[in-house]
């Protein structure tokens, strides 16, 4: 398995593309968040704790950014898109710190609360984290919409609607490259991606929140090497989806049908089930190794042997 990608020339770059698309739709910190709509009485404490921490969840893009940029080094078409999606996922950060410095000044992070959640991520497959991400970013759509419908104040809600709009942009950023991916790389990138979207359309048997945020990512600071250990509130993820935003099955089936359909597109083949999708990873997987007996075979045919006098 192939901890970085090796070097892209044959297909044409998408990040001229995706920097135009993207810059077309971008909101104004300004001028898109209603802020003289600030309803004071509609804002709970409850409320204003979850967006602190959010505000904080949200700029461990920081850390992630440096793990995309190290672990594709041989490939500046994407690393040159993570300037965009790195600039936007901090922008999130920035706009809940906004809020919070308008109407709860005293629950902004602190700079050492968010330089907190900087640090080192183990080096991993880069097919493996595209695919974690592509996933990440379809359950943090759903995540914020269903933020959006909780609170109660005007603002934020504009705010969170605001953000899964951009999550979900980010989601189809990500499957430019993912296709890109299989057209490079073959049988390796749909192994890599059916793997991953099996862990991550399972949520339902798993206690853990799947979001990248929440994966331990560096071994040498187990248990403290997942985002939200490092939060002020390592429970808060927990409290938000279950007891607050209350991100339930019904939520839960969006997001698996959202990760089904979308690799359905992805990989010429439908996927109804996440079982399904777990009998083609097995297939690819397969794959996969006889390719790499088969290249192992040739060239060691093509030693030559050396002879002994
Ligand atoms: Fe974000
Ligand atoms: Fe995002």
């Amino acid at each position: 398995m192939t901890t970085a990608m090796p070097s892209v020339v044959s297909t044409p770059m998408l990040y001229p593309e995706l920097f135009k698309q993207l810059e077309s739709v971008r909101w104004d910190m300004e001028k898109d968040i209603p802020w003289s709509a600030f309803e004071a009485h509609s804002l709970t404490d409850e409320q204003a704790q979850t967006i602190k921490m959010n505000a904080i969840t949200e700029w461990a893009a920081l850390p992630a950014t440096e793990m995309f940029l190290r672990d594709n080094r041989g490939d500046s078409d994407f690393c040159a898109f993570l300037s965009i999606w790195f600039f936007e996922e901090q922008k999130h950060s920035l706009v809940l710190m906004e809020y919070l410095r308008r109407f709860r000044p005293e629950l902004v992070p602190t700079e050492a609360e968010l330089h907190e959640v900087r640090f080192e991520f183990d080096p991993a497959p880069a097919l493996e984290t595209l695919m974690l991400h592509f996933c990440g970013e379809i359950r943090l759509n759903h995540w914020y919409r269903r933020a959006a419908e909780w609170h109660t104040e005007p603002v934020i809600k504009k705010i969170y609607t605001t953000l899964s709009q951009d999550e979900a942009r980010h989601g189809g950023a990500y499957l430019r490259y993912m296709k890109r991916a299989i057209t490079n790389f073959g049988c390796e990138a749909k192994a890599a991606f059916s793997k991953v979207g099996v862990l991550m359309a399972s949520a339902r048997r798993t206690a853990q929140a799947l979001h990248p945020t929440n994966l331990h990512v560096n071994k040498s600071l187990f248990p403290r090497d997942t985002v939200q250990s490092r939060v002020p509130n390592p429970d808060w993820m927990d409290q938000w989806l279950n007891q607050q935003i209350n991100f339930d099955a019904i939520w839960e089936g969006k997001v698996v049908d959202r990760i089904l359909h979308n690799l359905s597109l992805l990989l010429d083949r439908s996927f109804k089930t996440v079982q399904e999708l777990n009998r083609y990873r097995k297939e690819t997987a397969q794959q996969v190794a006889q390719e790499l007996a088969a290249s192992v075979k040739s060239t060691s045919a093509s030693v030559p042997s050396l002879s002994v006098p």
